[in-house]
């Protein structure tokens, strides 16, 4: 789908479909709405007045304008109250729009940048919002076409272009990174595998000048990654440990790094999950999805922040050599840990990703992993667990949270939730055995790995959506892209 930013008279666009907006209880129609009405002779107006088209959010409405304009059918789509409205607003009602043009067969669609103006909202964040929602709505799963040949924000002001082209570059980049996360979320186990995702690194290096190292065991033996080795002992498909790097700066920026949990299938291990529980954990490399949708914005953004982002990749299976509880394992860092549950091994992964990110002297350091079932118990799929040493990088994440509403909620990292583990053979076990408080105990387990300003984001929760809902489509949800690249481009 072609998306571009156009200064036209919207009446007069060629377009086979207009997309325009109402306000719930709002003042009469004003804008594109208003001139839509008053060409269409007052047939808005009178869809108001009988109560058929009321603006609640989410509403459709098809008007038929016989010639009037130039595209054949207008959706008239609700914005909600003006006093609530936000950028959540757009992308959702920009979702629905989307949807209900493709199932009309409409090909060619133009529209208003939904709501610029009102309640604070910026034309640029407004004509980002739109393209968000409209190609996140349409995504279906591995299938470049989204089902419409174009779509294009339209403005009569030749002045309003500048922004409107920004907001679309930025939407459409914002939108390729979280398809791709979602895409390669979906792909079975059997299909993204660790050199899968090393592959698609590689495809991000070569298309936007990123440095790329791809470790393999004996990179992980030399660097003395234990805890992600020992995951990795079992493995039929062979584990990589991913290096990616945006680097604007040649080396003189102190760069924030992301790392992202990369267990391809996570059967549990030894400590083997049963048939319930095996269910999904094709979806255990969502945060390494989450980081290669990232790199994939930034890249497409030419970000000016140095980004790092590192992805131990491995599934957690079995054979003979597998590991088992009671092993004791050496981290890169040289914290040994006492293996209690191998269905515990994103924390193991992710403690040599994280000691591996000190040679950096990294700004911040962001891990995004699929990390416990407790934090979906927590919080359910409305929001991530957000644990953090540091305020500053937790409060300007809870921004990102906030403009994106990729939800985070705020976890504590208290000292006693290490205390529960507490080894007598290592410095410490990986798992406290029972379940409580268990996100805050493997976010604790992560700190120790830590040596500069860091949050974890727990993603089990959010990572798929079991019904489509805006411009959520049922499936993986791509969470952490649109947050994290608001957070870096934000920086
Ligand atoms: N990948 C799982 C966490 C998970 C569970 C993700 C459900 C998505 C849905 C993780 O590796 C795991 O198995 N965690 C255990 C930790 C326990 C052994 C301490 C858990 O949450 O039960
Ligand atoms: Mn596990
Ligand atoms: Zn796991």
């Amino acid at each position: 789908m072609d998306v571009t930013a156009v200064a036209e008279n919207p009446l007069a666009v060629a377009a086979d479909t207009l997309v325009v907006n109402l306000f719930e209880r709002g003042p009469a129609p004003s804008g594109l709405t208003g001139a839509l009405d008053r060409a269409l002779g007052g047939a808005v107006t009178e869809l108001i007045a009988s109560g058929d088209a009321t603006g609640r959010s989410g509403e459709l409405t098809v008007v038929y304008p016989r010639g009037a304009v130039s595209a054949a059918r207008v959706l008239v789509v609700g914005l909600g109250p003006a006093n609530t409205f936000d950028a959540e607003a757009v992308r959702r009602a920009a979702a629905s729009a989307a949807r209900r043009a493709r199932e009309l067969g409409a090909r060619r669609v133009a529209s208003a940048a939904h709501g610029a103006g009102i309640n604070g909202m910026a034309l640029g964040d407004a004509a980002q919002a739109t393209i968000e929602g409209t190609r996140l709505g349409l995504y279906r799963y591995h299938q470049a076409d989204e089902g419409l040949e174009s779509f294009s924000l339209v403005d009569e002001d030749t002045e309003k272009l500048e922004v409107l082209r920004d907001g679309v570059r930025w939407g459409d980049a914002v939108a390729e990174g979280t398809r791709l996360a979602r895409d390669l979320v979906q792909h079975p186990a059997n299909v993204a595998t660790p050199e899968y995702l090393a592959d698609v690194a590689q495809g991000l290096a070569n298309d936007h000048g990123f440095g790329l190292t791809l470790g393999d065991r004996a990179w992980a033996e030399r660097e003395g990654m234990g805890a992600f080795l020992a995951v990795a002992r079992a493995a039929g498909h062979e584990p990589r440990f991913i290096v990616l790097e945006h680097d604007p700066s040649d080396g003189k920026d102190a760069p924030l790094v992301l790392v992202g949990k990369g267990i391809t299938f996570d059967s549990g291990g030894l400590s083997i999950k049963g048939r319930q529980g095996l269910e999904g954990m094709k979806h255990d490399m969502a945060g390494a999805a989450a980081v290669l949708g990232v790199m994939r914005t930034v890249g497409r953004l030419r970000s000016p922040r140095r980004v790092v982002a590192l992805i131990p990749a491995t599934e957690n299976v079995i054979d003979a050599f597998a590991y088992r509880p009671s092993d004791v394992l050496r981290a890169a860092n040289g914290t040994t840990i006492e293996v209690i549950s191998t269905d515990a091994e994103g924390r193991l992964v992710l403690a040599d990703a994280l000691a591996y990110a000190s040679r950096y002297e990294p700004r911040a350091v962001v891990d995004i992993a699929t990390l416990t079932g407790a934090i979906d118990v927590a919080l359910g799929p409305h929001a991530a667990g957000l644990f953090a040493n540091d305020d500053a990088l937790a409060s300007a994440l809870l921004t990102a949270a906030q403009r994106t509403t990729e939800r985070l909620w705020r976890m504590p990292l208290w000292p006693q939730y290490i205390d529960a583990l507490d080894s007598q053979v290592a410095d410490l076990k990986n798992s406290a055995g029972k379940a409580a408080g268990g996100a805050c105990v493997a976010a604790a387990f992560l700190e120790r790995f830590t040596a500069y300003p860091w949050a974890h984001l727990d993603i089990a929760g959010v990572r798929a959506t079991e019904s489509t809902d805006g411009y959520q489509v049922k499936g993986p949800t791509g969470f952490g892209v649109r947050l994290l690249a608001d957070w870096i481009m934000r920086a």
